[in-house]
């Protein structure tokens, strides 16, 4: 073979490895976009509904889920807890649940599907703060003048006010009640969080 054949051969070669690289780079390059078609699974996650094993939760205790990149408030009310539902009632802003804070078929009262189990978004219906749940019965810092506090959750972001329902006082800046998220229970000890009585899972 001629010199002149040998270069040609080994520029095709070179040429060659060029294009399969291009090629690699190319389909590299092509991954990140072909992933960003897709719905991202962290996402999805965020908006699926979420099971919580509420068994191990001890009476008059509550603990916090998240669903939806919300709080969720699950609380374990004790019979004395329910038993200080009524007490308020006249102090309250709607305890009856007349305004759509929570799914029709909770109990508007105690606001619960199980009335031991009480599920709320823990967001104020003022500006979105945290409340606190406050179950001390005549916490000195909460009573007001010739009104006992009988247990309930505060907002310390402008002081608003919520009874063992989540029902708000009359006379604070939130406006509602907390809401109540869509749920359901799948046994005894497991209560799904997004799902409404009814749908599957
Ligand atoms: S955010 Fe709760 S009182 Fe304002």
């Amino acid at each position: 073979m001629s010199n002149e054949g040998v270069n040609l051969t080994r520029r095709r070669v070179l040429t060659g490895a060029t294009c399969v690289v291009g090629a690699v780079g190319v389909v590299g390059a092509a991954v990140p976009f072909v992933g960003s078609w897709q719905p991202n699974a962290k996402a999805k996650a965020a908006g699926a509904p979420v099971k919580v094993d509420i068994g191990k939760i001890r009476p008059g205790e509550m603990i916090t889920e998240a669903w939806r990149g919300k709080p969720v408030y699950i609380l374990r009310r004790t019979p004395e807890a329910l038993a200080m539902l009524s007490k308020a009632e006249d102090r309250l802003l709607d305890p009856q649940s007349e305004e759509a804070q929570q799914p029709t078929y909770v109990d508007p009262k105690n606001r619960a599907v199980k009335e031991e189990y009480l599920i709320l978004v823990g967001l104020c219906t003022h500006l979105g703060c945290a409340p606190t749940y406050r179950p001390e019965v005549g916490a000195t810092d909460l009573n007001r003048a010739g009104e006992e506090w009988l247990g309930g959750f505060f907002c310390a972001c402008h002081g608003s006010r919520f009874d063992l329902a989540g029902r708000v006082f009359k006379g604070v800046p939130a406006p509602l009640n907390l809401v109540v998220p869509p749920h359901s229970y799948e046994s005894d000890s497991v209560v799904v969080v997004g799902i409404d009585e009814g749908e599957n899972a």
